[in-house]
């Protein structure tokens, strides 16, 4: 079986959807159900013997050393993290404690469980550590897109602390011989993403009538990858991906917050229309994020050519399916809008 951690957040949830829809391996399922993690997102999975679910901390190293020795993965796939960078601002101790001390400690624990294998097992063992494009910092207009090689210049406390488990998990390799491979992916988009995040927030703000908060002048450009598409990238690295190597994963796709916002609106008009308007209407400019990176691109060809990826969907396909998905799920969407997620609102927007 493999160990993922995370899995009840918006990626960790699609990978291991996707995973079990794919092959019958079990997944031994690890996440401490933060704000983020969201059972519904394995609802479908209920019964089913391939997915065992565990309610825990990746920093709480006796149970993690506790599932190794039981369960004996063949892998872990770790994305286990605080994830979102408003909150991030407003609250970095999160970020530093499970970001870095957590991976650290799953880090400590991964070692001491390959320290126990030997033969096949010990040489087909691997970390999966999930990381972000964000730890190469901000792009100007023109320049490159980022390649495995580039620098490391976090800006914010998330990709501060990104950047620092990426530091760890090279060093558990370089040092200790731990059999890692690192993935830096640019933003997702998809079925199952908390509406914290630009595209499903604006999604849900849109139904629901509201103000579309872009930030600044709104021209930030991001790459955007539809979620399976980074779940087959992940699969790949994990299957063929040279130990201790990083791949870059991306969706060569890159487009200023104004556009994904612009179009969200006129797929909804088509699809939901509003008696009361065109969605853009709600468009409403709020001061900018501190330090916000102004561009991001990925140059993914090292993933292509080493490993035969490339992103199967397309921004256009991959967005329509999107929003399906939310318009399909009213109740997932009413749940996760319900309670705690309120205060977030109120901390994030009031101000701004
Ligand atoms: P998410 O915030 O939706 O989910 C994170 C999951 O981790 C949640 O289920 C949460 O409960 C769990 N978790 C948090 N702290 C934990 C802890 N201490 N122990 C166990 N579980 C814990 O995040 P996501 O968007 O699905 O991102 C997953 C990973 O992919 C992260 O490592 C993130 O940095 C990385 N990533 C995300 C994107 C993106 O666009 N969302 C892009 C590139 C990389
Ligand atoms: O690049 C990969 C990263 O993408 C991941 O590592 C992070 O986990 C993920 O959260 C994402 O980070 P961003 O900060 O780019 O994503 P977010 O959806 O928060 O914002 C995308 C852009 O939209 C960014 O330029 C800020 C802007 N924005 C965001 C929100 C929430 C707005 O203009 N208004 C908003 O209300």
């Amino acid at each position: 079986m493999i160990l993922v951690t995370g899995g009840a957040g918006f990626i960790g949830s699609n990978f291991v959807l996707d995973w079990l829809a794919q092959c019958d391996e079990p997944v031994l399922n690890l996440d401490a159900l933060t704000y983020a993690g969201n059972l519904r997102n394995l609802a479908s999975l209920q019964g089913d013997g391939r997915h065992v679910f565990v309610h825990g901390d990746i920093g709480d190293r006796a149970l993690v050393e506790r599932l190794l020795a039981e369960h004996r993965p063949r892998a872990i796939v770790h994305f286990a993290a605080e994830s979102h960078v408003d909150r991030s601002i407003h609250g970095p101790a999160a970020f530093v404690k499970t970001n870095v001390e957590g991976t650290f400690a799953l880090l400590e624990a991964a070692r001491g469980h390959w320290g126990t294998l030997d033969g096949d097992a010990r040489s087909s063992f691997r970390f999966l550590h999930v990381s972000t494009d964000e730890v190469y910092g901000s792009l100007g207009p023109r320049d490159a897109a980022f390649t495995e090689e580039h620098a490391y210049r976090p800006n914010s406390p998330y990709s501060a602390s990104k950047a620092a488990s990426d530091h760890l998990v090279r060093a558990w390799h370089h040092t200790y011989g731990l059999p890692v491979v690192t993935t830096n992916c640019s933003n997702n988009y998809g079925p199952y993403q908390f509406p914290e995040k630009l595209i499903p927030l604006m999604i849900v703000n849109a139904l629901a009538g509201q103000p579309l908060p872009v930030y600044g002048d709104g021209m930030q450009v991001r790459d955007w990858l539809y979620v399976g598409d980074h779940c087959s990238g992940i699969r790949a690295v994990l299957e063929r991906g040279r130990i201790g190597e990083t791949y870059n994963i991306g969706g060569w796709n890159e487009k200023p917050n104004r556009d994904i916002v612009a179009t969200i609106c006129a797929l909804l008009d088509e699809l939901r229309p509003d008696p009361a308007g065109p969605h853009a209407r709600l468009v409403t400019h709020v001061s900018d994020r501190p330090g916000h990176d102004r561009r991001y691109a990925i140059d993914a060809r090292k993933i292509e050519r080493e490993l035969g990826w490339r992103p199967a969907e397309t921004f256009d396909s991959g967005i329509r399916k999107t929003l399906r998905w939310y318009l399909d799920h009213p109740q997932w969407v009413a749940e996760v809008r319900s309670g705690a997620y309120r205060d977030w609102l109120a901390t994030n927007y009031a101000r701004r």
